[in-house]
């Protein structure tokens, strides 16, 4: 058992009803039914508390009922009978139609039905697991018919949950946000990217901010440079259709500018939402573009037996691994750079941000070799493990050195294990009105605005950034090795 020490945080979250637009797609199915049975499972979730599940799919109870055990039978916390039962007992299901008024109508009218029966009623958290095309539809209809509470009531709230990628283009993404801010005031917008509600990413804050060893020398005078890395051992998994359009730098470049920010924005005043995003804000204006006008700076592939995959488009020339370098333009991290790679089917899971530090200029050492750079790794999963590396005195008779590594679990004891996933870790924040973790209209515009040159090079000039080739199994293309190698550098 381990003991918390000092400043501790809480988000409480506060009765509510729960309403899942997209309630039979892919990433309610996944990740956002999971989530909900966990806070039950876990007893996160509010004691009044209940659900409403809105699908395109019609859908008797009993199919209903079939249909959430499978999901939540195949998920990692898997299926415990007792909560499965209250869990039923507070969910409903309704079929939706997104642009019928008379949908909504019916909603109200079993939203206000389950408020009177659990409590809670007028406290509304909508979460819209649905195609991007129809969020401002849905937040529209939401407000017409009554049951988006205007903001700064107290009696009552309503909160609308949305997911990245927010749109497929810079304008897209500002098209769909000027929809939603016809209805919803931004206060009552949250948007999701769950990398965020990571124990792991949140824990490089904590290190940062408790332990000066660290955050003192994170900054040029120490960091050779950094290196994140998004591996999945996954392919497609059946979503050819949302990747095909995507790719990977859309699929996945919420995630790294996130592990980016985290490591290297400067430390807020407060791990409240204003100032932890108007440093966010600061770090990412100070972000230099990876590439775009510059070839050959970022780096994209595919691997072998991607176009063999069901619904993959022939010839599709959908970018599965990207590899790029930026450079932050402030005091602490001028001439540093930063190497990003993430990929698919490269044979591992593995997410971790690698400080690799400057070796030592001391003179004793004058042109010789101490041996390799102290390195400061955070594996956010699924290994959980902060390690440094150190150079020792080799034990025996004669001063030479050695590397040892020094390394802690994140998570030792069985109550470690059930702290909230990221996605319960959001959604308990958003229903406590929390919006720290979750993106600024900034940072989802900033996301496009670093991506289109790049996007842009792809298509307007392939034949300077070609889209290269990897074998499954392996850590990308050899050109991305080459990226980093040509600095003198090499992946960890
Ligand atoms: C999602 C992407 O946002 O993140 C997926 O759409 C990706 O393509 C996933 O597989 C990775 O998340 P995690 O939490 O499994 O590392």
């Amino acid at each position: 058992m381990t003991e918390t020490i000092g400043f501790c945080q809480e988000t409480r979250p506060e009765n509510c009803g729960f309403v899942l637009f997209g309630a039979t797609g892919d990433l309610a199915g996944r990740k956002i039914i999971p989530a909900l049975f966990g806070l039950c499972s876990k007893k996160l979730a509010p004691k009044n508390f209940y659900l409403l599940f809105a699908g395109r799919t019609p859908l008797d109870r009993p199919e209903f009922e079939s249909r959430l055990a499978a999901i939540i039978e195949k998920s990692e916390g898997g299926l415990s009978p007792d909560c499965f039962k209250d869990f039923l007992d507070r969910t409903e299901y309704l079929r939706a139609d997104y642009e019928s008024p008379e949908f909504y109508a019916r909603l109200a009218e079993r939203l206000a039905a389950l408020g009177a029966k659990f409590g809670a009623p007028r406290k509304h958290l909508f979460y819209l697991a649905t195609p991007p095309a129809a969020f401002g539809l849905i937040t529209r209809e939401l407000r017409d018919s009554g049951l988006l509470s205007p903001p700064g009531d107290r009696a009552r709230w309503s909160r609308v949950i949305i997911e990245k990628p927010y749109g497929e283009s810079l304008e897209s993404a500002c098209a769909l946000e000027a929809g939603l801010k016809q209805a919803a005031a931004e206060e009552q917008i949250y948007r999701i990217d769950h990398f965020t509600g990571k124990e792991t990413v949140q824990n490089v804050l904590a290190l940062r901010s408790a332990n000066s060893v660290f955050d003192e020398t994170w900054n040029a005078g120490f960091i050779d440079h950094v290196q994140i890395t998004v591996f999945e051992e996954l392919g497609l998994e059946g979503r050819a259709a949302f990747f095909e359009r995507m790719g990977l730098a859309r699929d996945m470049m919420s995630h790294l500018l996130q592990l980016a920010a985290i490591t290297a924005m400067d430390l807020p005043a407060s791990f409240r939402d204003t100032d932890f995003k108007t440093e966010k804000k600061r770090f990412f204006e100070s972000l230099k573009r990876p590439c775009g006008s510059q070839p050959g700076q970022a780096v994209r592939a595919q691997y072998d037996g991607y176009l063999a995959e069901p619904g993959v488009a022939a010839g599709s020339v959908t970018e599965t691994f990207l590899a790029f370098k930026f450079c932050v333009d402030n005091a602490r991290w001028r001439g540093v750079p930063f190497y990003v790679r993430a990929g698919k089917k490269t044979g591992l899971k593995r997410t971790s941000i690698d400080l690799v530090y400057k070796k030592p200029a001391h003179g004793a050492f004058k042109d010789m070799d101490t041996g390799p750079a102290n390195i400061f790794s955070m594996n956010m999963q699924p290994a959980e493990t902060v390690s440094f590396s150190l150079i020792t005195k080799h034990p025996g008779p004669k001063l030479c050195f050695t590397k040892k590594t020094m390394g802690l679990d994140y998570r030792e004891h069985a109550e470690e294990f059930a702290a909230p996933t990221d996605y319960e870790r959001l959604l308990i924040d958003a229903m406590a009105g929390d919006r720290t973790l979750f993106l600024s209209p900034f940072e989802m515009r900033f996301m496009w605005e670093f991506l289109s040159p790049l996007l842009a090079a792809w298509q307007g000039a392939p034949a300077q950034d070609p889209l290269y080739r990897y074998r499954p199994g392996t850590p990308g293309p050899a050109e991305a090795a080459a990226l980093i190698e040509k600095d003198g550098r090499a992946w960890l």
